[in-house]
């Protein structure tokens, strides 16, 4: 008896647990996108060096601030729609290698989420896959929570393009 008893509080605190589950998250969505850099001084230039250490390698420089408004692309083109823009500040934080510290808004323009914004912070990192936090949002996006996973996936002299992943949940 003590045995169905407690098995059946199993099942009831399951069927709990997954109620509160789905009313803290109502939303998963995982957004495939991807993000060009002009780069600082080329034509139409989507990033400027803003703190400059080290203009013998002005993109990697500890110390240096990058501040970027890139712009986020449905497809790898260039010429593929444009969804949104990524804006804010890359820090380069890292004594040993081009890494750095960014905070940036994902904000979208078009599409689904037109008008809504996501705030990612965290590492990045130039030669491996990049993991960073997504920590809110607006819009749509209140609340949102989740992580995103980004990697260059070609560079020429004047582009550079990444492949970014992104996983949230939000109310
Ligand atoms: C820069 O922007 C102008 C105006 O939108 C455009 O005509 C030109 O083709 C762009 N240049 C490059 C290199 O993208
Ligand atoms: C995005 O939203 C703004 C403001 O509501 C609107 O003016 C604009 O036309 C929308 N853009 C697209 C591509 O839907």
């Amino acid at each position: 008896m003590e045995a169905v008893v407690s098995f059946l509080s199993f099942i009831l605190f399951l069927l709990l647990s997954s109620a509160m589950v789905g009313f803290a998250h109502n939303y998963s969505v995982h957004l495939h996108l991807y993000f060009l850099e002009r780069v600082a001084g080329s034509p139409n230039a989507t990033s400027v060096v803003s703190v400059n250490l080290h203009p013998e390698s002005p993109a990697g420089g500890f110390g240096n601030i990058k501040v970027i408004d890139s712009i986020l692309l449905e497809e790898p083109e260039p010429s593929s729609p444009a969804i949104g823009r990524l804006q804010g500040l890359v820090v380069y934080s890292d004594l040993t290698g081009p890494n750095a510290m960014t905070a940036l808004n994902l904000v979208f323009n078009a599409g689904d989420y037109n008008g809504s914004s996501l705030a990612m912070f965290g590492r990045y990192e130039l030669r491996r896959v990049s993991d960073q936090s997504i920590i809110g949002g607006s819009g749509q996006f209140w609340l949102a929570r989740g992580y995103a996973l980004s990697q260059r996936i070609a560079s020429t002299t004047t582009t550079l393009i990444d492949v970014l992943d992104v996983y949230i949940t939000y109310p």
